[in-house]
C-alpha cells in the first residue's frame, strides 16, 4: 500500500515539466535529488500525436520477455553520451498511480526500454553500467571533465 501525498503529486508535476523541457522521455526522482521510488515518462514520439504523461510510483517489473531488443540509450544525467543497451523487449510492470490505484501494463518497444531504464535509476543503476568496461570508462571520464568545467563556469 503506497501513500500518495500532495508532495508526491507536486514532485511528479515538476518532474514531468523538467522531462518535457529537457527534452527527454523519462525521469526518475533520484535524478532530481529525491529518494522516492517515483518515475515519469512519455515515449510518444510523434509531435502531432497526443502526449501520454505517465507517473509510476513504486514500479516493479513482474514479467520480462525472453526476447531481447537493443536501443541506443541516453540519459538526462549523462548529457550527450549514448550507448547500445540490450534489455528484455517486453515487460509487464505493476505500480501505484497518482490516484492511489494499483496499475499494471505490458510495455514494448521504446516504452519497455524507457521504463526499465527509469526503474534502474531507482536502484542506483545507470545505462552505462551495461556497457563494455572501456566504453563505460570513456564516458565516465568525459562526465568528470564536464562536471569540472561546469564547476569552473559557476564561480
Ligand atoms: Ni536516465
Amino acid at each position: 500500500m503506497t501513500q500518495i501525498t500532495d508532495d508526491l503529486r507536486t514532485l511528479a508535476d515538476d518532474m514531468l515539466a523538467t522531462m518535457y523541457n529537457a527534452p527527454g522521455i523519462g525521469l526518475a526522482a533520484p535524478q532530481v535529488g529525491v529518494l522516492s521510488r517515483l518515475l515519469v515518462m512519455d515515449c510518444v514520439k510523434d509531435e502531432a500525436a497526443k502526449p501520454r504523461p505517465m507517473v509510476l510510483v513504486n514500479p516493479e517489473v513482474v514479467w520480462a520477455s525472453e526476447e531481447r531488443s537493443t536501443y541506443e540509450e541516453g540519459c538526462l544525467s549523462i548529457p550527450e553520451q549514448f550507448g547500445e543497451v540490450e534489455r528484455p523487449a517486453q515487460v509487464r510492470v505493476r505500480w501505484t498511480g497518482l490516484d492511489g490505484d494499483a496499475m499494471e501494463e505490458q510495455f514494448e518497444g521504446i516504452w519497455a526500454t524507457c521504463v526499465q531504464h527509469e526503474i534502474d535509476h531507482l536502484d542506483g543503476k545507470l545505462f552505462i553500467d551495461y556497457l563494455k568496461p572501456l566504453r563505460r570508462q570513456m564516458i565516465t571520464r568525459k562526465m568528470v571533465k564536464l562536471k569540472r568545467e561546469m564547476a569552473r563556469g559557476a564561480d
